[in-house]
């Protein structure tokens, strides 16, 4: 193992060992290899492992990729250190399908299926604690054991954009019932207003997944998961597609306990509260209103 600083982070590096057959992807923060490991690498030609902590981390939350050659790996799924409770999930399926998601000339058809797709890829990686019961299954050969989801989750879009996420879930979770919550964001406060209000009956007792595209300010999200814990519901998770820091900070403030997985986390808002680079207002788009 060698060692170097970097950026204030403490890199350590060492050679895969021979039964590291699948490289690691497991990259945090950078999203590529931190410099300091370049000249290992280019003398090893081989795959490196590089763990790189901040301090007062524990290993387990540092960077962790192998290097092969000129491939440099990437996560599937991130955590940021920095902004807790929000998953940002970085499959290539997922980067290949936002950046034509955010292209100002992607048209409405196109961006109606991509919203859909990116929805279902993010529910893959969300509903991973979603709990399972046993069930008994007989194949044409034998009877076996198997698992079922032990109770369908509950679809919560906020409306209107969040309504484009709901097919691609439930092209992966037939069952899941679907609730909505109608809320716009003010045009000079940026205040969510809420018109309409309506979810299944025993949400107490099931998994709700809130769904919007965006997260700004984070004003809508989190006046959605007040009113649906109002309503009753205890087990929240948000996804969206483009998080802004803003929005998760104040998410995760005023609801610690709701997960956030999204596609993208975006640099900022700009003064009109629009993410940047972001892909403009996601109803418009989605619904063709402008
Ligand atoms: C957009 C978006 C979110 C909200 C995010 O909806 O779909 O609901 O803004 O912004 P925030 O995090 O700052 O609250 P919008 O208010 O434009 O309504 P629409 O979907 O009906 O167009
Ligand atoms: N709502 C959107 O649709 N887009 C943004 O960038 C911010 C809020």
């Amino acid at each position: 193992m060698g060692s170097a600083e970097a950026g204030g982070s403490a890199l350590g590096f060492g050679v895969a060992g021979e039964d590291d057959r699948q490289a690691r992807r497991v990259l945090r923060e950078l999203g590529r290899m931190p410099a300091a490991a370049a000249p290992l690498v280019q003398e090893v030609r081989e795959r490196v492992l590089v763990l790189a902590l901040t301090p007062g981390e524990t290993e387990d939350h540092g960077l962790i990729f192998f290097h092969a050659g000129e491939d440099t790996s990437f996560s599937t799924m991130t955590t940021t250190p920095a902004l807790p409770g929000c998953t940002v999930v970085a499959h290539p399926l997922v980067r290949h399908k936002m950046a034509l998601l955010r292209d100002r000339a992607t048209p409405t058809k196109l961006f109606q299926e991509l919203v859909s797709e990116l929805a279902t890829l993010l529910a893959y990686e969300a509903t991973q604690q979603l709990p399972l019961a046993p069930i008994t299954v007989t194949t044409p050969l034998e009877t076996t054991r198997g698992e079922r989801l032990a109770t369908p989750p509950i679809l919560v879009p906020i409306l209107r954009a969040g309504l484009g996420m709901v097919d691609g879930i439930r092209a992966l979770i037939p069952d899941a019932r679907v609730g909505h919550i109608g809320l716009y964001r003010d045009h000079d406060s940026l205040a969510p207003v809420e018109y309409y209000f309506k979810v299944p009956p025993g949400i107490a007792s099931h998994d709700v997944f809130l769904l919007d595209p965006m997260l700004a300010t984070g004003g809508s999200a989190a006046n959605a998961v007040t009113a649906l814990k109002r309503s009753g519901a205890t087990r929240l998770t948000f996804l969206c597609l483009v998080a802004a820091p803003e929005g998760v900070r104040r998410l995760h403030a005023e609801h610690p306990d709701v997960p956030i997985f999204t596609a993208a986390l975006d640099r900022e808002l700009n003064a009109h509260g629009y993410i940047l680079p972001g892909l403009g207002d996601a109803g418009d788009r989605l619904f063709g209103t402008k």
